[in-house]
């Protein structure tokens, strides 16, 4: 068994893929070409936000959003204790501090309360992880936003497809980003990512800065980056929108199965909700356990692959050991670093496979 199964999906989009990667391959237009344009379209269309500019992978959106939003050494940036690395690490690479705030232990997410203790007179924004594909409240973070005069990025590089209060992911904040990382929700066949605005002005920086800062060939208005998504990728991920609706059913219905047949042990497994009116991408279906390593070897007896995300808090990572944080100022990061395993997850589950997996969890606890 296979923690994300992309061979099944490739089999199952076979000839289409294909197709698709040899009209790229005719056409020679390997970057920026008419299918990062159509993807790009596709984006808008399907996230509700205006404006998309595709890029080279979900970190470099972060980073060209941070540069886009005008952020500068010593400006203080709120992010998750519990994300993956990358949501911090392209704060800092900006000179930027960030700033550890802690999550709620249901959601993984961090709330408008546990930002609001986080601000400070340097504070620029704050950037909500949508952890495992379960949106934040980003009407409640955005409130308190506006009333602090500072920004939000929805980082939903783990929630592409998911929805909230009827509007999809990367669609509600000033500016958002997602990956194309090929096990992500949304994945092509290499590294791609792209960022999400509603504002015009926003959108033609950013779309200047991930090609060198640069309008027109050999022009450049500002110092930028080379972080062009190849139309190889697009031409892949064209092909998977098209199936993406079907593949966010089938991870729906297989994180209700793993729900239904684990949530009775109360106080041995915690399993995770799309929350009230939510619905989750599943990046990851992701339980609680007491005894972390026992479950995992246990399953790895069954040849059942089980994940850790993520094992270490920011505060804790080696990098950011300057900034001096602890435990007891992140005592909920810091728990679900300790106990969170996550379980095979992508669109294309058997019922025979989840069955197989819950029988394993439920033997060892
Ligand atoms: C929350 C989060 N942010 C950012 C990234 C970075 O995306 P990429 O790997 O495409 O650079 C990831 C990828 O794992 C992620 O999970």
């Amino acid at each position: 068994m296979e923690f994300c199964d992309l061979k099944v999906q490739y089999a199952a989009y076979k000839g289409e893929i294909d197709a698709a990667i040899q009209s790229v391959l005719a056409s020679s237009a390997f970057i920026n070409g008419p299918e990062v344009k159509a993807l790009e379209g596709e984006l808008a269309a399907f996230s509700g936000a205006a404006h998309v500019v595709a890029c080279a992978n979900g970190t470099d959106a972060i980073h060209a959003a941070l540069l886009a939003l005008g952020i500068k050494p010593g400006d203080e940036v709120i992010v998750p204790d519990f994300t993956f690395f990358a949501t911090a690490e392209m704060v800092a690479l900006t000179g930027a501090i960030p700033i550890f705030a802690d999550i709620d232990p249901d959601s993984y997410n961090v709330t408008p309360a546990s930002i609001e203790r986080k601000i400070t007179p340097r504070t620029k924004g704050v950037i909500p992880v949508s952890m495992f594909g379960r949106m934040p409240d980003l009407e409640g973070i955005g409130e308190l936003a506006r009333a602090k005069g500072i920004w939000v990025m929805e980082d939903g590089a783990q929630s592409f497809g998911a929805e909230r209060g009827g509007r999809r992911s990367c669609s509600i904040t000033q500016v958002a980003t997602t990956s194309f990382f090929p096990v992500k929700p949304l994945g092509c066949y290499g590294d791609g990512g792209a960022i999400f605005t509603s504002d015009a002005g926003l959108a033609a920086t950013l779309r200047s800065l991930v090609n060198h800062g640069s309008a027109k060939r050999y022009q450049h208005d500002a110092v930028g980056m080379n972080s062009r998504l190849d139309s190889i990728q697009a031409a892949v991920l064209r092909v998977k929108l098209r199936h993406f609706g079907d593949e966010l059913k089938s991870r729906d219905r297989a994180a209700k199965m793993y729900t239904e047949r684990l949530k009775g042990k109360v106080g041995k497994v915690a399993v995770p909700t799309a929350g009230e009116g939510g619905f989750s991408s599943w990046a990851q279906y992701t339980i609680r356990v007491a005894d972390r390593e026992k479950v995992q070897a246990h399953l790895q007896g069954r040849g059942i692959p089980t994940a850790v995300h993520y094992p270490i808090p920011m505060h804790a990572q080696k990098a950011f050991a300057h900034l001096g944080g602890r435990d007891a100022d992140c005592p909920e990061a810091s728990r679900a670093a300790r106990e969170v395993i996550s379980l095979p997850m992508h669109g294309m589950m058997t019922e025979d496979q989840i069955d197989g997996i819950c029988r394993a969890v439920n033997e060892v606890i």
